[in-house]
C-alpha cells in the first residue's frame, strides 16, 4: 500500500495523467471549489466525470455512467482512474477501476479528513444497493494515495467532526498516547492547523495500515477498526443515512459501546469518563425510546460483521486496547443506549 503526503497536489497530479488513457472522477462540490485548478490540469480535455455530491451517488447508475465514459474515451487495460474527492468518489470510482476490464489502476486523491485517514487507505471499494450500504464491492488497492492537507481548508466543520470520529477511534483501539494528543489538540484540528493535521493524518494512516497489512481481507485484526461501528451503523440505518454522517454515527457508537465495556467491567470508570469527555461535545446525542432501540437491535442483528448469528462488538478492554466479543447481552446493549451522558 503506497501513500504519501504532498504539498502541491496540482503539480504532483501532472505525473499521473497518462496520455489520454485516464479519466478523472470528482463530485460537484469539489469541482466547484477547485474548478480553476482542474481546468489548468486537464487543459480542455474531456476526461472528467462529475457526480452529484453525497452518499446517494454511490449507486449503480453513477457506476454505469463511469463505465460509459471509460468506454467512450477508449480507456484500455493500462488506463487509470483518478479519484478526486471524499469517500463517496473514492469508493465508487475505485470500484469502477476494480471491475472495468477486470481491473485497471486508480489513484486516490482524498479531499475530506475522513477519506484521508480512512477510506482512501485499505483497498475497500464499493457501492450501495437497494438500501444496503457497501453491499456490492471489491478489494482493489490504489496505485497510490496522494494526501494533500490543504484540501481541509475548504472542508465544512461537520466533515471535520466526521474525520475526527475515525481518528479518535485509532487512538482508542491502538494508541492511548495518540488519543491524549488528539484531546489536547482538538481545537487546532478545527482551526485547521496544518502541522497538527499533517501529524494526525500520518499517525492515523500508520495505525490503519498496521492492521490492514496483517489482514488484507478483513478476517481478523482488521475487525478492530469496527469499534463504534456496530451501534454506529445501526444509527445510520435507523435515520436512513440522513441525520448523522458516518463519522458522527461512529462517535455516538463509540460512546454507547464504551458504556457496554464499562458495565462489563472491561474498563475502569476513570477511562470511561475520559472517553465520554472527549466524544460527547462533538455530536448532539439523541435519546432513543425503547421501541426505537428495538429497531436499532434489529439492524445490529443484520450486520454483515456478525458470526454464528451473534452480534459482534469491538469493545475497549484497557487504555488504547480493544477486543472482539460475540456474547454481549441484549439487556446491556439496551441499557447503554438508554444512558443519557448529559446526566452523568
Ligand atoms: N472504503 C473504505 O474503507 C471506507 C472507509 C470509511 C468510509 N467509507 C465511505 O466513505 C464515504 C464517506 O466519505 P466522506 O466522509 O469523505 O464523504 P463524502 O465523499 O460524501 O464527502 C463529504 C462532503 O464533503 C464534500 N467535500 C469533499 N471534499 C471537500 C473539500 N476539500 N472541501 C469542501 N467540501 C468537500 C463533498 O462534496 C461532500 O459533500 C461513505 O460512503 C463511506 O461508506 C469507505
Ligand atoms: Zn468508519
Amino acid at each position: 500500500m503506497v501513500w504519501k503526503q504532498v504539498d502541491n497536489i496540482w503539480e504532483e497530479l501532472y505525473q499521473y495523467l497518462i496520455d489520454d488513457n485516464f479519466i478523472l472522477v470528482t463530485d460537484k462540490n469539489v469541482y466547484n471549489i477547485y474548478k480553476e485548478e482542474l481546468e489548468n490540469l486537464l487543459k480542455g480535455r474531456e476526461e472528467i466525470y462529475i457526480i452529484p455530491s453525497g452518499e446517494a451517488s454511490k449507486n449503480l447508475e453513477e457506476l454505469s455512467n463511469i463505465y460509459s465514459l471509460l468506454i467512450q474515451r477508449n480507456i484500455d487495460r493500462k488506463g487509470r482512474i483518478l479519484c478526486l474527492g471524499g469517500g463517496v468518489v473514492g469508493d465508487l470510482a475505485g470500484f469502477a477501476a476494480a471491475t472495468y476490464k477486470r481491473g485497471i489502476e486508480y489513484v486516490q486523491i482524498p479531499t475530506t479528513l475522513l477519506s484521508q485517514v480512512d477510506s482512501s487507505i485499505g483497498g475497500k471499494t464499493g457501492i450501495d444497493f437497494s438500501g444496503h450500504k457497501n453491499i456490492i464491492g471489491s478489494f482493489h488497492f490504489p496505485l497510490i494515495t496522494l494526501i494533500c492537507t490543504s484540501f481541509i481548508h475548504t472542508l465544512p466543520e461537520k466533515e471535520i467532526t466526521c474525520g475526527l470520529g475515525e481518528i479518535i477511534k485509532y487512538g482508542l483501539i491502538q494508541d492511548y498516547n495518540f488519543f491524549k494528543y488528539i484531546e489536547r489538540n482538538m481545537n487546532k484540528v478545527y482551526s485547521r492547523d496544518m502541522k497538527v493535521l499533517s501529524f494526525i493524518i500520518e499517525k492515523s494512516i500508520k495505525i490503519k495500515l498496521s492492521m490492514v497489512e496483517k489482514d488484507k481481507l478483513d478476517a481478523a485484526i482488521r475487525q478492530n477498526l469496527n469499534f463504534g461501528h456496530t451501534v454506529g451503523h445501526s444509527i445510520e440505518s435507523f435515520f436512513g443515512y440522513t441525520k448523522y454522517n458516518h463519522g458522527e454515527a461512529v462517535i455516538l457508537g463509540m460512546m454507547y459501546e464504551s458504556n457496554i465495556a464499562y458495565k462489563r467491567n472491561l474498563i475502569d470508570k476513570e477511562y470511561y469518563n475520559e472517553i465520554i469527555k472527549v466524544l460527547s461535545p462533538l455530536v448532539e446525542q439523541i435519546i432513543f425510546s425503547n421501541d426505537e432501540i428495538n429497531i436499532l437491535l434489529e439492524y445490529m442483528k443484520n450486520d454483515k460483521k456478525n458470526k454464528y448469528g451473534k452480534i459482534s462488538f469491538i469493545l475497549p478492554v484497557g487504555r488504547g486496547k480493544v477486543n472482539i466479543f460475540y456474547d454481549v447481552e441484549e439487556e446491556l446493549i439496551i441499557k447503554a443506549i438508554l444512558n443519557d451522558y448529559k446526566k452523568e
